[in-house]
Order: structure tokens, then C-alpha cells, then sequence
């Protein structure tokens, strides 16, 4: 029950859009589709993580402990949304070594998971943490956009 309710938050925005795009004359590509659950996906990661800062603000350990085990279920799904090769349709920000190094994309998704799931609301600093898991990830494998 809980888990489908959470693959639910994840896909219900990808749906839409996909909804959205029925409006076009062209149906999405395969590629654009893992673009939008990606994006989608990312999207919830930033929610996540904010919503662990406010949690931490108003020192409320139970929410905390929800958004971080949420947020090390939802980074199990960063692979899934780079599963066809040098998919990089027009909006992305993806950088080809992201399959030209795949293992080291993958580790990087598997650091986010095991760093978020040591973690403890009392050593929560979210620059670092930022740096260290997303920050980590993007400095190789995304565009940087000015
Ligand atoms: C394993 C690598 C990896 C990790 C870890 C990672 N990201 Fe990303 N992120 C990416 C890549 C690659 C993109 C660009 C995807 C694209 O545009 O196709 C991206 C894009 C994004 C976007 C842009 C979404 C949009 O609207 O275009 C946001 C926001 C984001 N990430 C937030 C986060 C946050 C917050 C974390 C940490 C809690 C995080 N990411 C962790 C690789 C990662």
C-alpha cells in the first residue's frame, strides 16, 4: 500500500505529462519519456530534500526519518531513467559519460542511497550532504547551466 502510494508520487507527474503531450501531433519517444520520469524524479528529490531542512528546523524527528527513507527509496530509481543509451533529448541536461562511464554513474547513485540512509537528523548539514550526493553526481554527469 505504502509503496505503491509512493511509485504513485513519482509517476503521477510523468502521466501528465505525458496526458499533456496527447495535445501534439508526434507521441513522445521512448527517449523523451525516461527525460520526463527522470525530470520528474529529480523534481522529488529536491522536494525531499527540502522538506528533510524543514524537518530538521522544527526538530521533528519522525518526519525526518519519513523524508529520508522516502528520498533512499526514490534514489533507488535514478538508473531507470537512463536505461537507453545516449538518450539525450532537447531539454536534457544529461552528459553523454553518463554511458561512457556507467559504472561510475551508477556508484554515484548508489553513494546517494548509502549516505542518505546513514544518515541521522542530528548530523544533518544539508550543504555538505547536497555536495556530497547530488553535488557529487552533477559536477560529472550534468550540464551545467549558467
Ligand atoms: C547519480 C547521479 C545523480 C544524483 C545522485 C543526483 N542527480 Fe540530480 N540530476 C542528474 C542528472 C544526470 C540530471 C540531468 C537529467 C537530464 O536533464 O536528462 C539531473 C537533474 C536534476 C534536476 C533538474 C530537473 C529538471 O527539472 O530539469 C534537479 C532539480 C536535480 N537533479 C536535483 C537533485 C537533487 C536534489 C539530488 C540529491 C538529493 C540529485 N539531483 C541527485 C544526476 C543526479
Amino acid at each position: 500500500m505504502k509503496l505503491s502510494l509512493r511509485v504513485l508520487t513519482v509517476l503521477l507527474p510523468a502521466l501528465l505529462m505525458i496526458g499533456a503531450s496527447h495535445a501534439d501531433e508526434t507521441p513522445p519517444t521512448p527517449q523523451e519519456k525516461a527525460f520526463t520520469f527522470r525530470t520528474s524524479l529529480f523534481q522529488t528529490f529536491s522536494w525531499k530534500f527540502g522538506q528533510m531542512v524543514g524537518a530538521m528546523k522544527q526538530k521533528d524527528e519522525a518526519a525526518f526519518s519519513k523524508h529520508q527513507s522516502d528520498l533512499v527509496y526514490l534514489s533507488s530509481m535514478i538508473e531507470e531513467g537512463f536505461q537507453i543509451k545516449d538518450s539525450i533529448p532537447e531539454g536534457s541536461d544529461a552528459k553523454p559519460e553518463i554511458w561512457q562511464d556507467y559504472d561510475g554513474f551508477k556508484e554515484k547513485a548508489a553513494a546517494m542511497t548509502r549516505l542518505t540512509k546513514d544518515l541521522t537528523m542530528a548530523d544533518f548539514d544539508p550543504r555538505a550532504y547536497g555536495s556530497k550526493t547530488c553535488g557529487s553526481c552533477h559536477r560529472d554527469f550534468r550540464v551545467k547551466r549558467d
